[in-house]
């Protein structure tokens, strides 16, 4: 049986943007995140307290957060790599943060300049520090799936790596396939690995729609009881550090499949799009949603 409702997440002002070349100036994330909100999003990632040598793209973390008008009743979490970006986040106002592991060793390396266990002792320190400060935390599990060197992820260390990150206090663990190269097949075998020890309601899903997957994995996910979905809007994205990775799924693509299942999101497609619309002309893009190029087609 399917959810009544799903909470999407929207990540394209962080996932999304962390990914583009050309300079988006800190105003535009702003007014890309209020138009997010106001389509009626109750979750927008909105950057990133990192390394401003590793992700150029969110140097202006401070700037955007500080920017942005919170409304009563919606979460903006922050990714932080460490207890440096914790206290930057939480001096420019944030109230929930996202930490960051994976299930693949070498990628770890290559995103966090650490081993999957150092990242996880690193991530005890910032997770019981956002606990004193009362804030709510995000736990990402990326390359769920494959690493984009080596091969395929043994669903066992998946659940290892999300059991670890909820057990130190995450509140919700999302599920990322970073490369996109999941299929509805190897999505299931994963998930029902990590359902074994980290509850249906606290886990999210975060699809890159490389080969095309993502909504059929999302309807898998959807079958499995999952109810927290991850997407960006006008499918922005792609990890600087995962080569060949597409944006992910497309937020206007996920509320279209969920509202013709019946599913309630409270996200207003007309607005979703106009907001889809903002960035692409920003960056100079055509829509990068297949329900937005059909509907302005009309
Ligand atoms: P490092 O080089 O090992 O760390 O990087 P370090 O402590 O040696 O610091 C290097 C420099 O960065 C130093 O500056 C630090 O001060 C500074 P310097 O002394 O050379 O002038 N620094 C910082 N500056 C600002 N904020 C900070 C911070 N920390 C250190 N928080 C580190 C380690 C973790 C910092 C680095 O590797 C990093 O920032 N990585 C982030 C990579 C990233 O953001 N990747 C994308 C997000 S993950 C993703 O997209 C996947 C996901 O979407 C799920 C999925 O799709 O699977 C979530
Ligand atoms: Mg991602």
């Amino acid at each position: 049986e399917l959810p009544r409702f799903v909470k999407i997440v929207e990540v394209g002002p962080r996932d999304g943007l962390q990914n583009e070349k050309g300079n988006v100036p800190a105003s535009v994330k702003i007014q890309l995140i209020h138009k997010l909100v106001g389509a009626g999003l109750s979750v927008v990632e909105a950057t990133s307290f990192v390394s401003p040598k590793w992700v150029p793209q969110l140097a202006d973390a401070e700037e955007v957060l500080k920017g942005i008008k919170q409304e009563p009743g919606v979460r903006y979490p922050v990714l932080t790599p460490n207890l440096r970006g914790f206290e930057a986040a939480i001096a420019a106002g944030a109230k929930e943060i996202a930490v960051f592991a994976s299930a693949s060793e070498s990628f770890s390396r290559s995103n966090i300049n650490c081993s999957i266990e150092e990242s996880l002792a690193r991530y005890r320190g910032v997770t019981a520090a956002a606990k004193k400060h009362g804030l709510s935390i995000r736990g990402y599990v990326s390359c769920v799936i494959a690493c984009p060197v080596g091969g395929a992820t043994d669903p066992a260390k998946v659940a290892y790596v999300a059991k670890e990150l909820y057990t130190m206090g995450c509140s919700e663990i999302s599920l990322g396939d970073t490369t996109g190269v999941g299929t509805p097949g190897s999505v299931v075998a994963m998930l029902q690995a990590v359902m074994s020890f980290v509850p249906v309601d606290k886990i999210a899903v975060h699809f890159h729609d490389t080969y095309g997957q993502a909504l059929a994995n999302i309807l898998v996910s959807l079958q499995m009881g999952i109810n927290i979905v991850d997407s960006s809007v006008s499918g922005l994205g792609g990890c600087p550090y995962a080569k060949g990775a597409t944006g992910n799924v497309a937020t206007e693509d996920v509320v279209y499949m969920l509202h013709g299942l019946g599913i309630e999101t409270n996200v207003d497609l007309n607005k979703l799009m106009e907001a889809g619309d903002y960035i692409s002309k920003h960056l100079g893009r055509p829509l990068g949603s297949k329900t937005a190029t059909a509907l302005r087609k009309l």
